[in-house]
């Protein structure tokens, strides 16, 4: 069992940026998913990247890479590293269902904590936080988030962490240039006033703010997401013309805007060069002319994302 270097519960730990492992998992689904297998050698360098540049935040759950992902983050990611992990419900809430699942996660890990557990979905928000206070009680869990919520559950979880006098690190939400639902409704305005961080997941919109290369391999994602590509381009122009400013390339602007608004970005990213560029990323900043620019442009393109909402089908109240 690895014993954990940091064993304080932190609220102050705000990362710069967090590396994303939904894509981790077998060749088979890193084809599927992304047209390409990256193996676990080169995840690895990937994992030593993130630690020599700093950001050694890994951002996890149960059902990633089809349920390889998780175990994956546990032979890679050694003690200088965070786990980010989250609890899924689904179906109909049966007493001692986190604690049973995140003892699983444990042995994932090999760890006898987690650095930042997330309640995944805001099903019955009250039953599955007041397990996670216990696990959190016990020093198991050393800071504890909401990921998915609307405004009203985050004021909800909030109320019930206040009342067993625990803080709320922070909430994980979908957000990106191409969809700032969150912003709009007053969500982020609520994290920043109660000092709550905002984790933004997706920053990359799973690839479609990439431009397409013309050897680009076939993927699931790669198909569902060409026709919006194709009305992406007048806004890849925007964001090349901002990134030469600061010598990024497209991606890379697009997790510098989520960075230069004062959130988190959570990246997927499976090789070390990834790693690297998200890093020079988050060390540039955007200035507020530039930022506009970028939402306008994006405004413009008309493209809608299913992101903030794509998980709501399953919230049970
Ligand atoms: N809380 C939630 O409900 C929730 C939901 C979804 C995701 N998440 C978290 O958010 C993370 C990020 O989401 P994601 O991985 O689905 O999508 P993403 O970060 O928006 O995009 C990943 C895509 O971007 C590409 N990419 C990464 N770095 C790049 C770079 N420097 N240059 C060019 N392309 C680059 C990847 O390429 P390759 O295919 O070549 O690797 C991949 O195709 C997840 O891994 C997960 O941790 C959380």
């Amino acid at each position: 069992m690895k014993e954990r270097i940091r064993q304080k519960a932190d609220i102050t730990l705000i990362p710069r940026a967090v590396i994303g492992t939904n894509a981790w998992g077998d060749a088979l689904y890193g084809k599927m998913l992304r047209g390409s297998h990256v193996s676990e050698d080169t995840m690895l360098e990937a994992v030593k990247t993130a630690v020599r540049l700093d950001i050694p935040f890994f951002d996890t759950a149960r059902d990633y890479g089809l349920g390889k992902g998780q175990p994956i983050v546990g032979r890679l990611c050694g003690n200088d590293t965070f786990i980010s992990a989250k609890y899924t419900p689904a179906g109909k809430y049966k007493k001692g269902q986190v604690k049973a699942s995140f003892e699983k996660d444990l042995k994932d890990f090999g760890r006898n904590c987690v650095d930042i557990y997330w309640l995944h979905l805001p099903n019955t928000i009250g039953n599955n936080l007041h397990e996670m206070i216990e696990l959190y009680r016990e020093g198991k869990i050393k800071n504890i988030g909401i990921s998915n919520f609307n405004l009203k559950e985050c004021k909800r979880a909030k109320a019930i962490l206040d009342g067993a006098g625990i803080p709320l690190y922070g909430v994980q939400n979908h957000y990106s240039l191409l969809d700032r639902k969150w912003e709009k409704e007053g969500l982020i305005d609520w994290c920043r006033e109660n000092s709550i961080s905002f984790w933004a997941w997706a920053v990359l919109e799973e690839g479609m703010l990439v431009p397409p290369k013309k050897d680009e391999k076939k993927s699931i994602m790669k198909l569902l997401f060409s026709r919006k590509r194709r009305k992406l381009y007048p806004l890849y122009k925007v964001m090349a013309t901002i990134g030469r400013n600061h010598r990024l390339k497209i991606p890379q602007v697009a997790m510098c805007y989520v960075s230069s608004k004062g959130l988190v970005p959570i990246c997927g990213c499976r090789k070390p060069y990834q790693v690297e560029e998200l890093a020079a990323a988050v060390s540039e900043k955007l200035s507020v002319a530039e930022i506009r620019q970028l939402e306008s442009a994006a405004d413009a393109t008309g493209v809608k994302i299913l992101g903030a909402d794509m998980f709501r089908f399953a919230v049970k109240k």
